[in-house]
């Protein structure tokens, strides 16, 4: 459990909180490429960590972040005009550059200072892996590069990238991809149709059984240079452990656990809109391959933890239609009677509230990541307000991180894991790709 303090330092991020100062010492995606598909196209509203911003695309290509409130008398920025790789505020015609400087104040007298001094709040972007990043820290303290998630490093041939909304404060979601003691029930299929030992079953079926008849996982933690990595050992046949690991990387990176080789991985990042809102920018990759049209719409309608979403990202089965839970299924197929994993999520992180208590809490051994999660970004926190600023950010490279399953002999440490599985100990992916990595 935590102190009410110490909850509400986690959870809230508008401007002038420790956690949402810490946050944005860090780039954060604020929207995916394709939703800004043109040049001088549509605008976007975005909303991050309470701040209510306009994108754009100028006529080069790059995308600007500017306040969505106009200097002058307050307009909405998002009904302004894109004009020769600006946007001017409809209302009296103020126009400025995506570096948030005034290019035209048409109504102010020529010899004003204004000409010279008046801006709009602007962020630095950058896009990488199909999303488009920004910085909202203070200026020039900005990490040279973004975080090289795996999946960005890798030609879009190879990678499935989409967001979805999730109606509850980012810490609670994040808690629930990194404790992966859950899936022993939230995802398992209904009692009445789980299938006995049998030690011919195809491998997934003795996976799902391995999860199910283990729900308190031995679990090892490995601190590293951007976060940490947690493993949790099952019992498995004889005395095999199946183990399956998580990554997490700040401020709000996660990787998922069931990948084994040759397999695609997953994983995603949160972004708080407001306290009781936020993103999650999910994505899949497969190192060795392309994907097939086929994979495509697959994880297009929903896959693991990418939800099936609306044209607005919405998902379908959302907080408003209590995730169209179906009781004669859950009676008969499913655990929950929630169709789709990212949904099962989905309900049981909005179902703490839209800002967990966790004043009010029992953990036990089965928390660990999560106990070791809030240790690390309240430490982040605690540590820039007291004036030291996270390296993390500047380490961008060490965000090239895999995770997955492994089988091994009981007693095996998880370090050992690592090494057999991904060639590194904490599942940082060490040697560049044969092609060059491509970027964007
Ligand atoms: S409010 Fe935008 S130009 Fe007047
Ligand atoms: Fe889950």
């Amino acid at each position: 459990m935590l102190t009410a303090s110490d909850n509400e330092m986690l959870t809230c991020t508008g401007p002038g909180t420790p956690m949402g100062e810490f946050f944005r010492r860090f780039w954060q995606p604020v929207a995916l490429s394709r939703e800004l598909p043109e040049r001088d196209g549509t605008p976007l509203r975005v909303t991050v960590m309470g701040e209510k911003l306009v994108a754009f695309r100028d006529n080069q290509g790059r995308v600007g972040l500017v306040d969505a409130r106009c200097p002058h008398r307050g307009a909405d920025m998002y009904f302004g005009r894109k004009e020769d790789g600006a946007i001017r505020c409809v209302y009296h015609g103020w126009q400025f550059d995506l570096h948030g400087r005034a290019v035209e104040l048409p109504n102010v007298p020529p010899d004003s200072p204004y000409h010279q001094t008046m801006r709009i709040k602007a962020y630095p972007t950058r896009e990488f892996g199909e999303i488009v990043w920004a910085y909202l820290g203070p200026p020039g303290t900005e990490p040279a590069e973004v975080p090289q998630l795996d999946f960005g490093m890798l030609p879009a041939s190879q990678r499935f990238v989409t967001k979805k909304l999730q109606e509850c404060n980012w810490a609670q979601s994040i808690e629930g991809a990194l404790d992966t003691s859950h899936f022993s029930f939230l995802h398992m299929p209904a009692p009445a149709v789980q299938s006995n030992a049998n030690p011919d079953a195809p491998a997934d079926e003795k996976r799902l059984r391995w999860i199910r008849e283990d729900p308190l996982p031995q679990f090892s933690i490995l601190d590293h240079d951007v976060g940490f990595l947690v493993g949790g050992a099952r019992r498995a046949d004889g005395q095999m452990r199946y183990w399956r690991t998580a990554q997490f990387a700040l401020p709000a990176h996660s990787t998922t656990p069931s990948t084994l080789p040759g397999e695609t991985h997953f994983g995603y990042t949160w972004v708080p809109i407001d306290d009781e809102n936020c993103w999650i920018y999910t994505y899949a990759w497969n190192p060795d391959r392309p994907f097939s049209d086929e994979e495509r719409a697959r994880f297009a309608g929903g896959h693991g933890v990418i939800g099936e979403v609306d044209e607005h990202f919405i998902p379908v089965r959302n907080r408003s239609n209590e995730y169209l839970l179906d009781r004669r299924d859950q009676k008969l197929h499913s655990f929950t009677g929630v169709r789709g994993v990212a949904e099962q999520d989905a309900m049981i992180q909005d179902s703490l509230g839209r800002i967990a208590d966790r004043t009010i809490e029992h953990l036990t051994a089965a928390d660990a990541a999560v106990v070791r999660f809030r240790r690390v970004v309240l430490g982040g926190a605690k540590a820039l307000l007291a004036g030291q600023a996270p390296e993390a950010p500047h380490r961008y490279r060490s965000y090239r991180l895999r995770s997955g399953s492994w089988m091994a002999e009981q007693g095996v440490p998880l370090e050992q894991v690592m090494v057999e599985r991904f060639g590194d100990p904490v599942g940082h992916v060490a040697e560049p790709l044969e092609e060059a990595p491509q970027a964007g």
